[in-house]
């Protein structure tokens, strides 16, 4: 950004981290409407909360409601959604906050970005593996029977396109799991992330 300086401030991540006694990084959970990602992320945050650590959850409809409700679920728009997340991430990851985020984010080169804003360091993909099938069966929302009835334009699994990560993280397939124990395997892959220098 032309005459733009950044300003350095004496309080750093590093001193916010030692302060909470624990690493501030980001959990991302990407899949399907509907495929459990608030769900799990709602659990595993309960749980780090309970073990004392500092968390705050970003969320794709929440968030739709407010500083992205000028957003459509378009391509365009869709990878501007997640600049903006992975920007606002970066900044709790700098307050020392433990990040976990919930949002569709179908394209591979958005979630490469996010990776590439916060660093590969402090970025965890959670790949949340559902079926379409599964998801559709249990439409909690309703959206995909309205998106089958073509009342939804763009909606990703029926007419719009949902590239699933090759190499995830983690990746949890909750057809047959239960939430306890997808959110035991993700917590068991990020402890060690927690307290380590
Ligand atoms: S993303 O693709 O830009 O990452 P995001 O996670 O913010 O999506 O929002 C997805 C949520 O918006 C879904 O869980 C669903 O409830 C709702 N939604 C409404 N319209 C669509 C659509 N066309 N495609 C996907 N999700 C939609």
């Amino acid at each position: 950004m032309k005459n733009i300086i950044k300003h350095n401030y004496s309080v750093t991540k590093l001193n916010r981290n030692k302060l909470n006694k624990h690493n501030s990084f980001l959990i991302w959970f990407t899949g399907l409407s509907g495929s459990g990602k608030s769900t799990l992320a709602n659990a595993l945050e309960l749980k780090l909360h309970k073990l004392g650590i500092k968390t705050y959850t970003l969320d794709g409809d929440n968030i739709r409601k407010g500083i992205n409700n000028d957003l459509t679920f378009s391509p365009n728009d869709r990878t501007e959604n997640i600049r903006r997340i992975a920007e606002i991430a970066n900044l709790f990851i700098d307050s020392g906050v433990i990040v976990l985020a919930a949002f569709v984010s179908p394209y591979k080169k958005d979630r490469e970005s996010i990776e590439y804003v916060v660093g590969n360091v402090n970025f965890v993909e959670v790949f949340v593996n559902t079926s379409i099938e599964e998801c559709e069966s249990r439409d909690v929302k309703g959206l995909y029977k309205k998106a089958r009835k073509g009342e939804i334009k763009d909606f990703t699994g029926i007419n719009a396109p949902y590239e699933a990560p090759k190499n995830p993280d983690i990746e949890v397939i909750t057809d047959n799991a239960t939430i306890e124990e997808s959110v035991d395997k993700i917590y068991k892959k990020i402890k060690h992330k927690l307290y380590n220098g």
